[in-house]
């Protein structure tokens, strides 16, 4: 994981974490490009080249930011976004719309306006709402655009229920009873091109049980379609979810255990019904960001409730990550500057905002703690970041990326002049 350790000291990306810690404050997000860059070559060797006609779109709501934009073009893979404010720092990264497809459960007319007028390579279609929104959209354009429906598979991901989306019970895609209808539609339109269909089952996966009992749903969709209209789906879009490694809890899984036998089914399923095996999309998001990220922090305040619970208080929280909190996420960490000595006690790390949840990891094994130790958690690559707040009024964090032992600022810290730039005085308070 581009780790190592000198002189008691935890080296990432072959940088000292303190010095680190020391030069860019705490808490401080770190994206080591040489991981990010290894993840999306790994699923070039293992699915791109191995597999002809299929597309990789990087799952930008795990971590979306303007360089992160930049490593994705270069690297030549695709991007998902589900809102215009994704859209945006996609395209003000100067992204090709041709490599972008745009999700999303609610889209507003505004939004979809903007993926269309800047041709965005597929709209993903969640509800027969959002149909008829772009079916009015393209009519008054007189613009064609390519879209997709999220079916809703009736498959449930063996997850945690939060991050569970392809169940009957789901705010996400079409239903099964109406989808037949909603691509007879498409295929009437005249500004619409029916490109194909898309399902996503859940993410932090480890099976891809879900995965392939969702194909069979989408194989005879495509069949019922082809029988009773003669359309042809050309594409499916099978979502992300793949599984990533966080703590003991979670068994490390080639990305090939995946896509295999996904691709192995989408030929068999593609023969049986006697059709050319559409090209298949997928999204990761985890699986490429993950690893490529770690969050240093300074302890603070420790406090020992003797025979209960040792806790550390560090000086972030569920502010920068709150998937503890949300989704009892597990974590790894290290003392940056004891790297080398024994684990000889458990400690709760726990952040700083004003809720008892706020614990990033409970009972962790660790050297003997004291204040002003940087911290060093692992995996926080994904949903960190994206998903961090103000509460409490915190400053969220900055992001440092590494890149051959040199670090680069990718994301300023916040400053306080940030937190009240928004507010605005009505006309009745502006002489207190
Ligand atoms: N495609 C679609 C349509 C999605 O909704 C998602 C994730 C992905 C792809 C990427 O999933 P991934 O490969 O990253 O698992 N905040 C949660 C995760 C929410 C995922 C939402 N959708 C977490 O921190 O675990």
């Amino acid at each position: 994981m581009n780790l190592d350790i000198r002189n008691n000291t935890l080296y990432f990306g072959g940088i000292n974490t303190v010095e680190l810690a020391k030069k860019y404050n705490t808490p401080l997000y770190i994206i080591d490009e040489g991981i990010l860059t290894d993840k999306i070559r790994d699923l070039k060797e293992n699915f791109l080249n191995k597999y002809d006609n299929v597309k990789v779109l990087y799952a930008s709501k795990a971590f979306l930011n303007t360089a992160i934009c930049k490593i994705i073009k270069k690297e030549g893979i695709g991007l998902d976004v589900v809102s215009k404010g994704e859209l945006y720092t996609a395209l003000n990264a100067n992204m090709n719309a041709d490599d972008i497809i745009f999700h999303g459960n609610n889209k507003s007319i505004d939004e979809l306006k903007m993926a269309i007028d800047n041709n965005i390579s597929r709209i993903i279609v969640d509800s027969m709402d959002e149909l008829e929104d772009i079916i009015y959209l393209t009519n008054k354009l007189k613009k064609t655009t390519n879209i997709m429906f999220r079916i809703t598979p009736d498959v449930r991901g063996k997850t945690h229920d939060y991050i569970s989306t392809g169940q009957k019970d789901s705010k996400f895609g079409i239903p099964l009873e109406s989808i037949i209808q909603a691509c007879k539609i498409a295929i009437d339109s005249e500004y619409i091109n029916l490109k194909g269909l898309h399902f996503h089952t859940g993410s932090q996966l480890f099976s891809n049980e879900s995965h392939l009992k969702a194909l069979r749903v989408a194989f005879s969709i495509i069949e019922d379609l082809k029988d009773e209209t003669k359309y042809t789906i050309e594409e499916l879009n099978v979502g992300g979810g793949f599984g990533v490694f966080y703590s003991d809890d979670d068994t490390e899984m080639d990305f090939t255990h995946f896509t295999d036998e996904i691709m192995e089914l989408c030929e068999e399923l593609a023969k049986k019904i006697n059709i050319k095996r559409p090209k298949i999309m997928i999204e990761p998001g985890r699986w490429i960001i993950s690893k490529a990220g770690i969050t240093l922090y300074e302890i603070g305040n420790i406090k020992d409730i003797k025979g209960i619970r040792k806790y550390a208080s560090v000086d972030g929280g569920i502010t920068d990550n709150i998937r503890p909190a949300l989704y009892n996420a597990s974590y790894t960490c290290m003392i940056s500057n004891k790297a080398d000595e024994e684990s000889i006690e458990k400690v709760t790390i726990c952040g700083k905002c004003c809720e008892s949840g706020d614990v990033i990891i409970k009972d962790a094994k660790l050297p003997k703690i004291e204040k002003g130790d940087i911290l060093t958690v692992f995996s926080t690559g994904a949903y960190n970041e994206s998903m961090s707040s103000n509460y409490n009024k915190l400053l969220r964090p900055a992001v440092v990326m590494l890149k051959d032992s040199k670090d680069y600022l990718i994301k300023r810290r916040e400053e306080l002049k940030d937190l009240v730039s928004r507010d605005l005085v009505p006309e009745f308070l502006q002489n207190i």
